[in-house]
Protein backbone atom coordinates (compact mmCIF):
# COMPACT_ATOMS: atom_id res chain seq x y z
CA UNK A 1 0.00 0.00 0.00
CA UNK A 2 2.25 2.60 0.93
CA UNK A 3 4.96 1.32 -1.96
CA UNK A 4 2.42 1.80 -4.08
CA UNK A 5 1.56 5.71 -2.73
CA UNK A 6 4.76 6.64 -2.91
CA UNK A 7 6.05 4.95 -6.14
CA UNK A 8 2.59 6.77 -7.64
CA UNK A 9 3.79 10.01 -5.46
CA UNK A 10 7.40 9.78 -7.18
CA UNK A 11 5.86 9.49 -10.78
CA UNK A 12 3.66 12.38 -10.35
CA UNK A 13 6.33 15.23 -8.35
CA UNK A 14 9.49 16.04 -9.88
CA UNK A 15 11.14 14.98 -6.73
CA UNK A 16 14.81 15.82 -6.42
CA UNK A 17 16.88 11.78 -6.70
CA UNK A 18 20.44 13.44 -7.28
CA UNK A 19 20.89 13.50 -3.35
CA UNK A 20 18.24 11.61 -1.60
CA UNK A 21 17.87 9.77 1.58
CA UNK A 22 15.06 7.48 2.46
CA UNK A 23 14.40 7.06 6.71
CA UNK A 24 12.79 3.68 6.35
CA UNK A 25 13.04 3.15 3.19
CA UNK A 26 11.57 0.01 1.59
CA UNK A 27 14.28 -2.14 -0.43
CA UNK A 28 11.66 -2.62 -3.34
CA UNK A 29 11.37 1.29 -3.81
CA UNK A 30 13.97 3.36 -2.29
CA UNK A 31 17.48 4.70 -4.16
CA UNK A 32 20.26 6.57 -2.96
CA UNK A 33 21.37 6.65 0.94
CA UNK A 34 18.74 4.99 3.16
CA UNK A 35 18.64 5.00 7.03
CA UNK A 36 17.24 1.55 8.31
CA UNK A 37 17.60 -0.36 11.85
CA UNK A 38 16.73 -3.56 10.81
CA UNK A 39 19.36 -6.36 9.86
CA UNK A 40 17.27 -7.67 6.75
CA UNK A 41 16.20 -4.93 5.16
CA UNK A 42 19.83 -3.32 5.36
CA UNK A 43 20.88 -6.39 2.93
CA UNK A 44 18.40 -6.24 1.05
CA UNK A 45 19.19 -2.36 0.20
CA UNK A 46 22.85 -3.45 -0.17
CA UNK A 47 21.76 -5.99 -2.75
CA UNK A 48 20.04 -3.04 -4.68
CA UNK A 49 22.85 -0.73 -4.50
CA UNK A 50 22.09 1.62 -2.03
CA UNK A 51 23.93 3.40 0.62
CA UNK A 52 22.67 2.24 3.87
CA UNK A 53 23.31 3.92 7.42
CA UNK A 54 22.27 1.41 10.27
CA UNK A 55 22.92 4.46 12.71
CA UNK A 56 21.63 7.87 12.52
CA UNK A 57 24.62 10.05 14.02
CA UNK A 58 26.56 9.94 10.54
CA UNK A 59 24.03 11.27 8.04
CA UNK A 60 24.64 14.42 6.34
CA UNK A 61 22.56 17.60 6.47
CA UNK A 62 22.62 18.52 3.25
CA UNK A 63 20.20 16.34 1.10
CA UNK A 64 18.32 17.45 -1.21
CA UNK A 65 15.29 15.45 -0.54
CA UNK A 66 14.76 13.23 2.12
CA UNK A 67 11.57 10.42 1.99
CA UNK A 68 9.61 9.00 4.77
CA UNK A 69 8.12 5.96 4.86
CA UNK A 70 6.25 6.50 8.47
CA UNK A 71 6.18 3.69 10.73
CA UNK A 72 3.40 2.99 13.21
CA UNK A 73 4.32 3.89 16.25
CA UNK A 74 3.36 7.67 16.45
CA UNK A 75 6.40 8.60 18.53
CA UNK A 76 8.90 7.15 16.53
CA UNK A 77 6.77 8.55 13.56
CA UNK A 78 7.24 12.41 15.39
CA UNK A 79 11.46 11.74 15.54
CA UNK A 80 11.48 10.70 12.01
CA UNK A 81 9.83 13.98 10.58
CA UNK A 82 12.18 15.61 12.56
CA UNK A 83 15.14 13.74 11.25
CA UNK A 84 13.87 14.48 7.71
CA UNK A 85 13.77 18.59 8.79
CA UNK A 86 17.40 18.42 9.90
CA UNK A 87 18.81 16.44 7.11
CA UNK A 88 16.92 18.12 4.00
CA UNK A 89 18.77 21.27 2.72
CA UNK A 90 15.06 21.63 0.31
CA UNK A 91 12.35 18.68 -0.06
CA UNK A 92 10.72 16.38 2.70
CA UNK A 93 8.25 14.19 1.77
CA UNK A 94 6.19 11.51 4.21
CA UNK A 95 3.66 8.36 3.58
CA UNK A 96 1.70 6.56 5.68
CA UNK A 97 -1.60 3.99 5.56
CA UNK A 98 -4.67 6.30 6.58
CA UNK A 99 -5.05 3.37 9.24
CA UNK A 100 -1.62 4.11 10.62
CA UNK A 101 -1.21 7.56 11.52
CA UNK A 102 -1.59 8.93 7.61
CA UNK A 103 -4.50 10.69 8.56
CA UNK A 104 -2.43 13.27 10.95
CA UNK A 105 0.46 13.78 8.92
CA UNK A 106 -0.60 17.06 6.99
CA UNK A 107 -0.97 18.48 10.56
CA UNK A 108 1.90 17.04 11.97
CA UNK A 109 4.29 18.86 9.39
CA UNK A 110 2.10 21.25 9.07
CA UNK A 111 3.17 22.40 12.91
CA UNK A 112 7.26 23.16 11.77
CA UNK A 113 5.92 25.92 9.72
CA UNK A 114 6.25 24.65 6.52
CA UNK A 115 4.51 25.13 3.44
CA UNK A 116 2.61 21.50 2.99
CA UNK A 117 1.18 20.12 -0.28
CA UNK A 118 -0.42 16.56 0.11
CA UNK A 119 -1.98 13.52 -2.00
CA UNK A 120 -4.35 10.27 -1.09
CA UNK A 121 -3.55 7.26 -3.13
CA UNK A 122 -3.81 3.50 -2.15
CA UNK A 123 -5.67 4.50 1.21
CA UNK A 124 -2.21 6.32 2.28
CA UNK A 125 -1.62 9.77 2.66
CA UNK A 126 1.38 11.31 1.26
CA UNK A 127 2.53 15.23 2.15
CA UNK A 128 5.85 17.07 0.99
CA UNK A 129 7.25 20.66 1.66
CA UNK A 130 9.91 22.01 -0.25
CA UNK A 131 10.93 24.60 1.91
CA UNK A 132 12.27 22.27 4.95
CA UNK A 133 14.78 24.89 5.60
CA UNK A 134 12.22 26.76 6.77
CA UNK A 135 11.09 24.07 9.74
CA UNK A 136 10.96 25.72 13.14
CA UNK A 137 14.30 24.31 14.71
CA UNK A 138 13.30 24.26 18.51
CA UNK A 139 10.61 21.76 17.23
CA UNK A 140 13.00 19.89 15.31
CA UNK A 141 15.55 19.54 18.23
CA UNK A 142 12.63 18.38 20.86
CA UNK A 143 11.34 15.73 18.43
CA UNK A 144 14.52 14.25 17.66
CA UNK A 145 14.80 12.90 21.30
CA UNK A 146 12.15 10.38 20.56
CA UNK A 147 14.74 9.10 18.27
CA UNK A 148 17.38 8.71 21.19
CA UNK A 149 17.44 5.75 24.42
CA UNK A 150 16.30 6.98 27.36
CA UNK A 151 16.24 5.40 30.49
CA UNK A 152 12.90 5.05 32.27
CA UNK A 153 11.56 3.60 35.42
CA UNK A 154 9.21 0.69 34.74
CA UNK A 155 8.19 -2.04 37.61
CA UNK A 156 10.44 -0.12 40.09
CA UNK A 157 13.88 -0.87 37.37
CA UNK A 158 15.22 1.22 35.58
CA UNK A 159 15.39 0.04 31.83
CA UNK A 160 16.68 1.95 28.77
CA UNK A 161 14.47 1.56 25.89
CA UNK A 162 13.05 3.79 23.20
CA UNK A 163 9.72 4.63 20.91
CA UNK A 164 9.60 1.90 18.17
CA UNK A 165 10.75 -0.69 20.19
CA UNK A 166 7.89 -3.80 20.84
CA UNK A 167 6.22 -2.40 23.95
CA UNK A 168 8.82 0.04 24.60
CA UNK A 169 7.64 1.86 27.71
CA UNK A 170 6.00 -1.26 29.46
CA UNK A 171 7.26 -4.53 30.79
CA UNK A 172 5.01 -7.18 28.48
CA UNK A 173 2.51 -8.48 29.83
CA UNK A 174 3.38 -12.06 27.82
CA UNK A 175 6.70 -11.84 28.87
CA UNK A 176 6.35 -11.34 32.27
CA UNK A 177 3.67 -14.64 32.55
CA UNK A 178 6.68 -16.59 30.41
CA UNK A 179 9.14 -15.72 33.71
CA UNK A 180 6.66 -16.44 35.73
CA UNK A 181 6.58 -20.31 34.44
CA UNK A 182 10.14 -20.86 33.90
CA UNK A 183 11.48 -23.52 35.85
CA UNK A 184 13.51 -23.10 38.77
CA UNK A 185 16.30 -25.42 37.37
CA UNK A 186 16.94 -23.49 34.27
CA UNK A 187 20.80 -23.47 33.79
CA UNK A 188 23.64 -23.55 31.22
CA UNK A 189 23.16 -21.44 27.96
CA UNK A 190 20.69 -20.05 27.03
CA UNK A 191 19.49 -18.02 23.98
CA UNK A 192 16.87 -15.23 23.79
CA UNK A 193 15.66 -14.59 20.17
CA UNK A 194 14.19 -11.25 19.45
CA UNK A 195 15.23 -9.95 22.92
CA UNK A 196 13.42 -5.85 22.36
CA UNK A 197 15.22 -3.67 24.55
CA UNK A 198 16.52 -6.96 27.00
CA UNK A 199 13.79 -7.43 29.50
CA UNK A 200 13.36 -11.19 29.32
CA UNK A 201 17.29 -12.13 29.04
CA UNK A 202 17.96 -9.24 31.95
CA UNK A 203 15.41 -10.86 34.05
CA UNK A 204 16.81 -14.55 33.56
CA UNK A 205 20.19 -13.31 34.40
CA UNK A 206 19.20 -11.93 38.01
CA UNK A 207 16.76 -14.79 38.81
CA UNK A 208 18.79 -17.77 37.48
CA UNK A 209 21.75 -18.26 38.92
CA UNK A 210 22.51 -21.97 37.15
CA UNK A 211 22.26 -19.84 33.52
CA UNK A 212 26.15 -18.97 32.51
CA UNK A 213 25.72 -17.29 29.19
CA UNK A 214 22.70 -15.85 27.33
CA UNK A 215 22.90 -14.85 23.76
CA UNK A 216 20.43 -12.53 23.00
CA UNK A 217 19.35 -11.67 19.48
CA UNK A 218 17.25 -8.99 17.31
CA UNK A 219 16.85 -7.77 14.14
CA UNK A 220 16.80 -4.04 15.21
CA UNK A 221 19.89 -2.53 16.03
CA UNK A 222 18.01 0.01 18.11
CA UNK A 223 16.58 -3.02 20.46
CA UNK A 224 20.27 -4.71 20.63
CA UNK A 225 21.64 -1.04 21.72
CA UNK A 226 18.97 -1.07 24.42
CA UNK A 227 19.47 -4.77 25.32
CA UNK A 228 23.57 -4.24 25.72
CA UNK A 229 22.65 -1.29 27.96
CA UNK A 230 20.42 -2.90 29.89
CA UNK A 231 22.23 -6.21 30.51
CA UNK A 232 25.63 -7.48 32.39
CA UNK A 233 28.51 -9.05 30.80
CA UNK A 234 26.65 -12.70 31.16
CA UNK A 235 24.50 -11.78 27.75
CA UNK A 236 25.57 -10.92 24.68
CA UNK A 237 23.63 -8.79 22.27
CA UNK A 238 23.62 -9.54 18.85
CA UNK A 239 22.04 -8.13 15.79
CA UNK A 240 20.60 -10.84 13.45
CA UNK A 241 17.39 -11.46 11.69
CA UNK A 242 16.50 -15.09 12.87
CA UNK A 243 14.89 -15.64 9.29
CA UNK A 244 18.17 -16.46 8.22
CA UNK A 245 19.74 -17.53 11.38
CA UNK A 246 21.90 -20.15 10.92
CA UNK A 247 20.96 -22.92 13.81
CA UNK A 248 23.27 -25.38 15.35
CA UNK A 249 22.80 -26.62 18.65
CA UNK A 250 24.40 -24.59 20.80
CA UNK A 251 21.65 -23.74 23.75
CA UNK A 252 20.72 -25.57 26.84
CA UNK A 253 17.37 -23.85 26.11
CA UNK A 254 15.86 -20.61 23.96
CA UNK A 255 13.26 -18.73 25.76
CA UNK A 256 11.22 -16.28 23.96
CA UNK A 257 8.45 -14.27 22.98
CA UNK A 258 8.67 -14.72 19.20
CA UNK A 259 7.36 -11.48 17.12
CA UNK A 260 4.33 -11.92 14.79
CA UNK A 261 4.30 -8.78 12.65
CA UNK A 262 6.64 -7.94 10.27
CA UNK A 263 6.53 -4.02 10.29
CA UNK A 264 3.15 -3.18 9.97
CA UNK A 265 1.00 -6.43 9.00
CA UNK A 266 0.67 -9.21 10.70
CA UNK A 267 2.65 -12.42 10.19
CA UNK A 268 2.30 -15.86 12.08
CA UNK A 269 4.68 -17.65 9.61
CA UNK A 270 7.41 -15.04 11.11
CA UNK A 271 6.59 -16.79 14.97
CA UNK A 272 6.68 -20.42 13.00
CA UNK A 273 9.87 -19.26 11.63
CA UNK A 274 11.19 -18.38 15.41
CA UNK A 275 9.63 -21.64 16.91
CA UNK A 276 11.90 -24.01 13.84
CA UNK A 277 15.22 -22.31 14.53
CA UNK A 278 14.68 -22.35 18.37
CA UNK A 279 14.56 -25.96 18.01
CA UNK A 280 17.15 -26.33 16.12
CA UNK A 281 19.62 -24.52 18.32
CA UNK A 282 18.99 -26.55 21.50
CA UNK A 283 21.31 -29.46 22.31
CA UNK A 284 20.18 -32.87 23.12
CA UNK A 285 17.74 -32.73 25.91
CA UNK A 286 17.52 -29.02 25.61
CA UNK A 287 14.12 -27.19 26.44
CA UNK A 288 12.34 -24.18 24.41
CA UNK A 289 10.05 -21.81 26.71
CA UNK A 290 8.03 -19.27 24.53
CA UNK A 291 5.06 -17.38 25.46
CA UNK A 292 2.40 -16.17 22.45
CA UNK A 293 -0.86 -14.62 22.06
CA UNK A 294 -3.62 -17.62 22.63
CA UNK A 295 -5.12 -17.03 19.29
CA UNK A 296 -1.83 -17.66 17.31
CA UNK A 297 -2.05 -21.30 15.91
CA UNK A 298 1.36 -22.78 16.64
CA UNK A 299 0.54 -25.75 18.22
CA UNK A 300 2.73 -28.19 16.42
CA UNK A 301 4.03 -31.98 17.60
CA UNK A 302 6.37 -31.81 20.63
CA UNK A 303 5.41 -28.54 21.27
CA UNK A 304 3.09 -28.79 23.95
CA UNK A 305 0.88 -25.80 26.34
CA UNK A 306 2.21 -25.48 29.96
CA UNK A 307 -0.11 -22.33 31.16
CA UNK A 308 -3.38 -20.64 28.98
CA UNK A 309 -3.70 -17.08 31.06
CA UNK A 310 -4.57 -13.88 30.55
CA UNK A 311 -5.15 -14.25 26.82
CA UNK A 312 -1.53 -16.02 26.50
CA UNK A 313 0.06 -19.23 26.79
CA UNK A 314 3.21 -20.65 27.24
CA UNK A 315 4.62 -23.47 25.17
CA UNK A 316 7.19 -25.51 25.87
CA UNK A 317 9.16 -28.10 24.01
CA UNK A 318 12.45 -30.37 24.34
CA UNK A 319 15.25 -31.49 22.37
CA UNK A 320 15.50 -35.56 21.74
C1 LIG B 1 7.24 -9.79 20.90
S1 LIG B 1 8.75 -8.88 20.85
C2 LIG B 1 9.56 -9.48 22.32
C3 LIG B 1 10.57 -8.52 22.88
C4 LIG B 1 11.20 -8.89 24.21
N1 LIG B 1 11.71 -10.23 24.21
C5 LIG B 1 10.23 -8.71 25.33
O1 LIG B 1 9.87 -9.73 25.91
O2 LIG B 1 9.84 -7.59 25.65
C6 LIG B 1 9.58 -9.65 19.51
C7 LIG B 1 10.94 -9.06 19.17
O3 LIG B 1 11.40 -9.72 17.97
C8 LIG B 1 12.10 -8.78 17.17
N2 LIG B 1 12.02 -9.25 15.78
C9 LIG B 1 10.98 -9.12 14.92
N3 LIG B 1 11.27 -9.70 13.74
C10 LIG B 1 12.52 -10.21 13.87
C11 LIG B 1 13.37 -10.93 12.99
N4 LIG B 1 12.99 -11.26 11.77
N5 LIG B 1 14.59 -11.30 13.45
C12 LIG B 1 14.99 -10.96 14.71
N6 LIG B 1 14.22 -10.28 15.57
C13 LIG B 1 13.00 -9.91 15.16
C14 LIG B 1 11.41 -7.45 17.42
O4 LIG B 1 12.31 -6.38 17.21
C15 LIG B 1 11.00 -7.57 18.88
O5 LIG B 1 11.95 -6.99 19.72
Amino acid sequence: MINDALTYALQNIAVPRKRALWLYGDPAIAFGDVYHPWHSKVHALENKGCNVFSTMESLARDYDAVIVECPKQREETQGLIALALLCSGRFVMLAAPNNAGGTRLRKTLEAYGVKVEHMAKHHCQVVWTWNSVDADKEMIASNLSQLVPKQITMEGQDWWTQPGLFAWNKIDAGSKLLLQHLPANLAGKIADFGCGYGYLCAMMAKQFPGITHIDAYDGDIRAVACATSNNSKKVDSIWQDMRGFAARPLYDAVVMNPPFHDGKEEDVELGRIFITKALASLKSGGRLFMVANRHLGYEQKGLTVLVQKEGYKIMTARAS
